[in-house]
């Protein structure tokens, strides 16, 4: 049986993005820097992450509750071993009618017809440069960008579809590449969507001069070839969507601080090690794992996550750069790595 549960803010819980594995192959200096996730650094252990079957009950008792959406993130997602087979799972659930992966593209040309055999549907690859040498320092020292690009052949060969990009755009480190990434995917039934640099977590020293709006990139990028804007494809869809004039496809602008949308913010995310968030800036999540371990039922567990969605009244963009959200006392915000994006 399904229900709807509604927050304070009257949006109902729809989308879940569920982090499968806290480790990645990368170290995004915005995301895991080196410096902080070298050798030393502790990630979970795999009893610490949820197993497949815990991953599934729970997914199972969210889509009772509403959820229609799946989104498989990371850290990097192709790092656990059995994804496809959980995906596979995860597209039985009575209700599910969209499971999406988003992964940094390196490991997708060994899975991307696997994954669709097992009931992916499509799937979003982090890409910010194709310049190698920024991609170098974008992901943190690594040569994989000839990898993520035929990772991203790969899905199309599979028909994920559609394939997306996530271009992050940060002032002065990758917008000077930006014409360059639209031009390589003109054409070729790739969307690639650019992101506002956003605050997340507090692994980087954020601030507003590296953010780079939407409308100065959708002026460039207008300017050499024109765009028309489209209608979304679905109700609360984050990224606003641009068709190119001459037929060669589109191209979508997510403007997270320009233009927040936590009006309609129908998503919750859960970490690997079963911590539920409901929202991308949460300091604080409520864990799942510790009842389900110790025997909660089904009813405990449906009460505890509708009990959280019901209560929940975070807007955080909305709020962003009003002191009550930027104080030194403000408690941490959840790691990026932990809830993926
Ligand atoms: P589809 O539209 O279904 O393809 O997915 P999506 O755009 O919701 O998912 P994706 O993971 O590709 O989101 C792209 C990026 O948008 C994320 O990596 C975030 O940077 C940003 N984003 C997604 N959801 C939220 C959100 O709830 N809040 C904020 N502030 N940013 C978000
Ligand atoms: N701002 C905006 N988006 C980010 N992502 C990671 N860090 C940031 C940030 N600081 C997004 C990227 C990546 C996904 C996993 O998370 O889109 O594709
Ligand atoms: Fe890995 Fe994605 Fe974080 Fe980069 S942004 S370190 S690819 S999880
Ligand atoms: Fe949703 Fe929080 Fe993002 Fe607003 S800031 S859209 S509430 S996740």
């Amino acid at each position: 049986m399904r229900t709807t549960v509604t927050d304070q803010f009257h949006r109902p819980l729809q989308d879940l993005r569920l982090s499968v594995m806290d480790r990645c192959n990368f170290r995004c200096p915005y995301c895991m820097p080196k410096e902080a996730f070298g050798d030393g650094y502790r990630f979970l252990s795999s009893q610490e992450r949820l197993s497949s079957p815990e991953t599934l009950r729970l997914a199972r008792l969210f889509a009772g509750l509403g959820v229609r959406k799946l989104r498989i993130t990371g850290g990097e997602p192709l790092l656990r071993a059995g994804l496809a087979d959980l995906i596979g799972d995860l597209s039985l659930i009575p209700g599910i009618e969209d499971i999406a992966l988003t992964t940094n593209g390196v490991l997708l040309k060994q899975h991307a017809a696997a994954l669709q055999a097992a009931g992916l549907r499509r799937v979003t690859v982090s890409l910010d440069s194709i310049d190698q040498a920024v991609f170098r320092q974008l992901s943190g020292g690594f040569d994989g960008l000839p990898q993520v690009l035929e990772g991203i052949e790969a899905a199309l060969l599979a028909g994920l579809s559609p394939v997306k990009l996530n271009c992050v755009v940060q002032r002065g480190v990758n917008e000077a590449g930006v014409l360059d990434l639209v031009e390589r995917f003109r054409g070729t039934g790739v969307t690639v969507r650019f992101i506002e640099y956003m605050d997340v977590g507090e692994r980087h020293r954020w601030d507003r001069s590296k953010l780079v709006p939407t409308a100065e990139l959708h002026a460039r990028i207008h300017e050499r070839w024109p765009l028309q804007s489209l209608q979304p494809s679905h109700r609360g869809e984050v990224a606003e969507r641009h068709a190119f004039v001459d037929g060669q496809g589109e191209v979508g602008f997510i403007s997270s601080v320009s233009q927040p949308f936590c009006g309609s913010c129908t998503r919750a995310r859960m970490s690997s090690a079963g911590v539920l968030y409901t929202c991308l800036f949460a300091t604080q999540g409520i864990d799942l794992r510790a009842p389900l371990r110790a025997g909660a039922s089904d009813e405990d567990l449906v009460a505890l996550i509708t009990g959280r969605w019901q209560a929940r009244e975070d807007r955080y963009s909305e709020l962003r750069g009003q002191p009550s959200t930027e104080t030194a006392a403000d408690p941490r915000k959840v790691e990026m790595h932990h809830i993926g994006g």
